[in-house]
């Protein structure tokens, strides 16, 4: 196999972002808290173009995906003692975020796609449950019918983490617009990066004035500021730390997001082809994404290995060998939060209204059917691979094909 090909490099730098970035180097204003410059904040250009691209009345950026997540709960009211339900199949921050306003995250099992499970929301739902978290992962996109369903059945708000996500449509509309508030991260593993960075996106304007205050220092926005004058204005209605982008930051995400649909539209079909090759291979499925009313934005590709295969060997020792022939990393999909080694409410005093809790204890001995059988199975790679050729794409199924039948002889 040959080890050295070149596969495709992520982030994409754009050209366009070296004029950017040299407007903001020479404007005065390399923050949204500096003085009005007279011109628009590289922040609030991106903002509203996200805003249109989504179909959101509001956007407002972040130093984070995590700390947009956990911007959102407390601007959406959420309350420390509440309990918020979140998918145990996930990144880890959708459950720290939850922790971190003093809140009880409440896991709950994934359907076979990875997302959250409706059936295991509608049993969790209890008098303290203020919020669901829906996370779109991998390459799915949650079921918004019913998830939106049951949260209105119940008065509960929903946050959609969007961060494997920017650009999948459910049912034609926009991930990101069904719940209460959505977040999207911008990291640079993420299909729309600048580096750092996260985007809370919501059409409440409650919401997004709650969110700007305690993003910034308890600050008000100050429309039609003067030239030279700030545009913030701190009246410590809220006490809160600094979680604002730098206008580079911004510049850099505003170069990035006319490239994103293009992009997704390659992933796409990379995915499809290589789903349909995969059929062909004895031993491996592809983890179906397709579905008719989704259209995907794919932040990983994924197979499964069948049953038989896990007699002889795991996820692990197969991911290894793929990642040494092929040059690339492909890995099982994270451990399920409750035995992942980043989940450590213990090492924190801070999260001593968790660890002290009956949610807590009463987790540690649930099993969670789907997410162990995905983690057994589930070997995922970055959405980068998928901006290769066909020869490339090629390769990679050969690769599979000619590991995977050998090991299926020994059988
Ligand atoms: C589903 C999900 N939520 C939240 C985050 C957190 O984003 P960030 O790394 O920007 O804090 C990530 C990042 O990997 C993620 O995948």
């Amino acid at each position: 196999m040959d080890k050295n090909s070149n596969w495709p490099q992520w982030p994409i730098w754009r050209e366009e972002a070296n004029d950017l970035i040299h407007e903001v180097s020479t404007s005065g204003r390399w923050t949204i808290r500096g003085k009005s410059t007279g011109k628009r904040t590289m922040e609030s250009k991106f903002c509203e173009e996200f805003s249109e691209y989504i179909d959101v009345n509001y956007s407002l950026m972040t130093t984070s995906g995590s700390k947009a997540l956990e911007l959102s709960l407390e601007s959406m009211g959420v309350q420390p003692g509440d309990e918020v339900i979140v998918p145990a199949m996930t990144w880890i921050a959708p459950v720290t975020s939850v922790l971190n306003v003093g809140a009880i995250p409440i896991l709950v099992d994934v359907d076979v796609d990875s997302c959250i499970s409706k059936r295991e929301i509608a049993k969790s739902i209890t008098e303290k449950t203020k919020a669901v978290i829906a996370v779109h992962l991998h390459c799915n996109v949650a079921n918004m019918d019913e998830i939106t369903r049951i949260c209105n059945q119940h008065g509960l708000k929903l946050l959609e983490d969007c961060s494997q996500a920017h650009g999948a449509l459910w049912k034609g509309k926009q991930v990101g617009t069904f719940g209460d508030v959505s977040v999207f991260s911008l990291n640079q593993e993420k299909t729309l990066t600048c580096g750092e960075g996260g985007i809370i996106a919501t059409n409440s304007k409650v919401i997004y004035e709650n969110a700007i205050r305690i993003r910034n220092g308890g600050a008000e926005e100050i429309r039609n500021a003067k030239i030279g004058e700030y545009e913030m204005k701190y009246e410590g209605q809220s006490m809160c730390s600094n979680e604002a982008v730098s206008e580079f930051q911004a510049a850099v995400a505003l170069s990035q997001l006319p490239y994103l649909e293009n992009l997704n539209r390659k992933r796409r079909m990379s995915a499809l082809y290589l789903n349909n090759k995969l059929l062909e291979v004895n031993g491996v499925k592809p983890f179906i994404c397709e579905k008719e009313h989704v259209v995907q934005s794919y932040y990983e590709y994924g197979f499964l290995l069948d049953e038989d295969l896990l007699a002889i060997s795991n996820v692990n020792e197969i991911s290894e060998i793929l990642s040494n022939q092929l040059g690339f990393d492909l890995h099982p999909t994270d451990s399920p939060v409750y035995r992942n080694e980043m989940f450590a409410p213990e090492s924190r005093s801070r999260y001593a209204h968790y660890t002290s809790s009956e949610a807590f204890i009463e987790q540690k001995t649930k099993f969670y059917p789907v997410c162990e059988y995905l983690h057994e199975r589930l070997i995922v790679f970055h959405h980068s691979i998928l901006l290769s050729d066909q020869n490339k794409l090629d390769k990679i199924i050969s690769c599979i094909k000619h590991n995977i039948e050998s090991m299926r002889r020994t059988i």
